[in-house]
């Protein structure tokens, strides 16, 4: 769900993340829940000939998909595991990135303590995360666009709003915060939206479980796709060292 690196504003925040990262030739660098390996061939540029990328994932389909994609870099190295228990080197990480992850996991802190183990002192670490409580999705019927973006933060996203959260829990895992920055990606395409933000889908759980009533649910998403359409989060970049 919340296919968020979708679109130009998805390969913006990313290309930002990237360069805020400053990889140098012949490092190490790690991405913690790579998905379908989306940046590798971006860090496997970075780090050249005498680098070395280490994507982990713990999903088979996406490990599968990550492995297809980086079969012609030699440097890129994908590797199943969890962030709870990154199978990893202690110290042996120049450059990490952890990229709408967080928000799904079952102990945040406990993964950004993962980061901590295998990064060297000194490296540098980017993290990004939504947060979800800023979803606007424009309508006449304001008060359903207000009930959906708080049914998808309190029952499809496990960690909604960790986005603004991230520098605090980044700092009390023991990293320096260099800098935060925000990235609003805009939808302005219904079924760009409707794919990414999963707005039929959620919408249709929401008035499966009678959080939103069925005749304003469907409504709402109907008048959606007519006409104009508006529709942005906020994704909070944080870069910090170790
Ligand atoms: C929204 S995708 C982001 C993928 C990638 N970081 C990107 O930016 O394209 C979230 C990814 O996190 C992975 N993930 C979620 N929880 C995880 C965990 N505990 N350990 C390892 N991977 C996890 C999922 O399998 C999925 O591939």
């Amino acid at each position: 769900m919340l296919r968020a690196a979708a679109g130009d504003a998805g390969r913006a925040y990313k290309q930002q993340l990237i360069d805020l990262l400053d990889i140098t030739p012949g490092q190490t660098a790690l991405d913690a829940g790579c998905g379908p390996g989306t940046d590798l061939a971006a860090l496997a540029e970075r780090v050249g000939r005498d680098g070395k990328v280490i994507g982990v994932d713990r999903a088979p389909a996406m490990l599968a998909k990550a492995r297809e994609r980086s079969a012609e870099l030699p440097v890129v190295e994908i590797r199943e595991g969890d962030v709870h228990a990154l199978p990893v080197a202690a110290e042996s990480v120049d450059r990490a990135k952890m990229d709408r992850v967080l928000m799904h996991v079952d102990d945040p802190a406990a993964a950004l303590a993962q980061l901590h183990h295998v990064t060297r002192p000194g490296a540098v670490i980017g993290l990004v995360e939504p947060d979800w409580d800023t979803l606007v999705v424009d309508s006449e019927d304001l008060d359903t666009s207000r009930a959906f973006t708080r049914y998808t933060t309190g029952h499809v996203v496990r960690n909604a709003t960790i986005g603004r959260s991230l520098a605090r829990l980044a700092d009390q895992g023991g990293f320096h915060i260099l800098t935060v920055v925000t990235t609003t990606p805009v939808f302005r395409d219904f079924q760009e939206a409707d794919h990414t933000l999963g707005l039929g889908r959620n919408m249709q759980q929401a008035i499966d479980g009678n959080h939103i009533d069925q005749q304003r649910g469907r409504r709402w998403f109907t008048d959606l796709s007519e006409g104009q359409f508006y529709a942005s989060f906020t994704l909070i970049t944080v870069i910090c060292s170790r």
